[in-house]
């Protein structure tokens, strides 16, 4: 049983609203949210003066025990998790990958390697080749398993890709399902050319990571992606923006009316291409994820958009592999495992990045951290909100107090950090998982076996009104039918 709480005098800030408040907590739900709640003595009370009461941060997008490259992402459901409740993170959504091309033994696979989690958690289906199998599975997925966003990849040539044709029908069936599809927007035979050239040249460092996939084959499958999507007439979530090329695609998209979301991941909102030329392999190696971390610049310019809007929300892609694990392409960058972390440094770092220096407000965080993804993936308000009758996932930020990362301290498993050294304003003292005081006082307080499984309803917001938009296209082509029709009979 989760004790009763009672957080005093905080600044509660919702994406739309804050006020000074205090929070009562009973049974895993906020039971009030109002100035001055009184209580009686065994209820633990919180002093949050001076400090932000904000929803736990949702992450969208992370890989936990993924098997990838040849080894498997070596955070799995608990240790991912627990590093990600001291960091402020909720809840997340991780990325199911079918088993021998099922989807239904791999939400069976995810099912279990899940049952060992201390926080909510959600999932995405990722499609990784097309059948009618697929297609059969996607349904039971949608009505039966609480899955409302199936990713495709249109890089990862020779294993996860698939090319427009069957894009056109994932889209096609996303739609119809309810259900949002996602990209993994790179230019996958590009991708293969570009690393033919490195090797030709004889470059097989982590550098040649950068320099095979560049901006430009981002920019072109986030343009191709969004313009099937809107042939299809069907919303459109590129997962890892990284690009000014990509980020252009989006918000022309968007200018125009299209219903198209843009995640940005902290690793290319914070960091910059340079590293990966550093001499020593290991060093190097850790920065490489796809699409790649870009030239200093389009840090700042995903940082725009995202306080501008036409990117909606922050994810990590955190997926991580140790020293040991990236030494698997010590002699050829195309074997290093891809990914970086940042599940337990997303929030500290988005707020310094964004708050501290004043690009957006607090609210703004908020919805950028949590809200917007509650929104999108339609579990809002039970996640994402400080509102009576929600879960209570809470956490409290005091704007004063500072955070350092490195690996010697975080709860991740990896052997690096990405982020090493860095130190920041507003520091996450107390997180709250559904009731629980899981993190406090620097100490974690997990269980595994605590976390439960969200299902994600299908028809989210983002598909409002599209069958009027294709009953009113297809009458615009019947049209000129009709007028001949008159002709003809006048
Ligand atoms: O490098 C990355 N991003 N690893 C995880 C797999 C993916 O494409 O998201
Ligand atoms: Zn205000
Ligand atoms: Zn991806
Ligand atoms: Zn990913």
């Amino acid at each position: 049983p989760s004790p009763k709480i009672l957080i005093k005098g905080g600044t509660v800030v919702n994406a739309h609203h804050h006020e000074v408040a205090d929070v009562y907590i009973e049974d895993g739900i906020i039971i009030a949210v109002q100035p001055n709640i009184n209580v009686s003595d065994d209820v633990r009370v919180i002093d949050a003066t001076g400090k932000y009461v904000m929803p736990g941060g949702i992450d969208p997008h992370t890989h936990l025990e993924m098997e990838f490259m040849g080894t498997e992402a070596i955070d799995d459901f608990f240790s991912g998790q627990a590093a990600a409740l001291s960091g402020g993170t909720t809840m997340h959504i991780d990325f199911v990958l079918p088993v021998n091309g099922s989807l239904s033994a791999g939400f069976e696979a995810y099912s279990r390697k899940a049952e060992k989690s201390c926080m909510d958690y959600g999932f995405h289906m990722a499609i990784t080749k097309w059948d009618d199998d697929v297609a059969r599975d996607m349904d039971i997925m949608v009505k039966e398993r609480g899955i409302n966003s199936f990713k495709f990849f249109m890089a990862y040539k020779g294993s996860f890709m698939i090319n427009d044709e069957l894009l056109l029908e994932g889209f096609k069936k996303c739609k119809s399902l309810g259900a949002l599809a996602q990209v993994h927007a790179e230019n996958g035979d590009g991708v293969a050319e570009g690393q033919r050239r490195m090797i030709e040249l004889g470059i097989m460092g982590p550098e040649g990571h950068a320099l095979s996939r560049p901006p430009l084959l981002e920019g072109e499958a986030t343009a191709r992606a969004i313009r099937l999507a809107a042939f299809v007439n069907t919303p459109l979530y590129v997962v890892h923006v990284m690009s000014i090329d990509a980020l252009e695609e989006i918000a022309q998209a968007r200018k125009s009316g299209q219903r198209v979301i843009g995640e940005p991941v902290v690793s290319g909102l914070v960091l910059d291409e340079s590293k990966l030329w550093d001499p020593d392999f290991i060093t190097a190696a850790k920065y490489v994820m796809s699409p790649p971390i870009r030239k200093s610049g389009h840090d700042k310019a995903l940082q725009g958009a995202l306080s501008s809007g036409i990117l909606q929300l922050v994810g990590t892609d955190h997926c991580t592999f140790n020293s040991a694990q990236k030494a698997m392409g010590i002699h050829d960058f195309r074997k290093i495992p891809n990914g970086v972390n940042g599940i337990e440094e997303r929030m500290h770092l988005v707020w310094d990045l964004m708050v501290e220096t004043g690009q957006i407000s607090a609210s703004d965080f908020v919805r950028i951290t949590s809200t917007a993804c509650a929104q999108i993936f339609n579990i809002y308000p039970r996640k994402g909100a400080i509102l009576t009758g929600s879960d209570a996932d809470i956490i409290i930020l005091n704007p004063n107090s500072s955070f350092q990362i490195n690996a010697e301290s975080h709860h991740s498993r990896t052997d690096t950090n990405v982020y090493e050294g860095k130190r920041g304003k507003g520091k996450i003292e107390v997180t709250i998982s559904r009731g629980r005081i899981v993190w406090e006082n620097g100490e974690l307080k997990v269980e595994p076996g605590t976390g439960r499984y969200v299902p994600m309803p299908p028809f989210s917001y983002l598909f409002d009104g599209i069958d009027k938009m294709d009953s009113a296209y297809y009458s615009s082509l019947h049209a000129p039918v009709q007028r001949m029709i008159k002709t003809v009979e006048s």
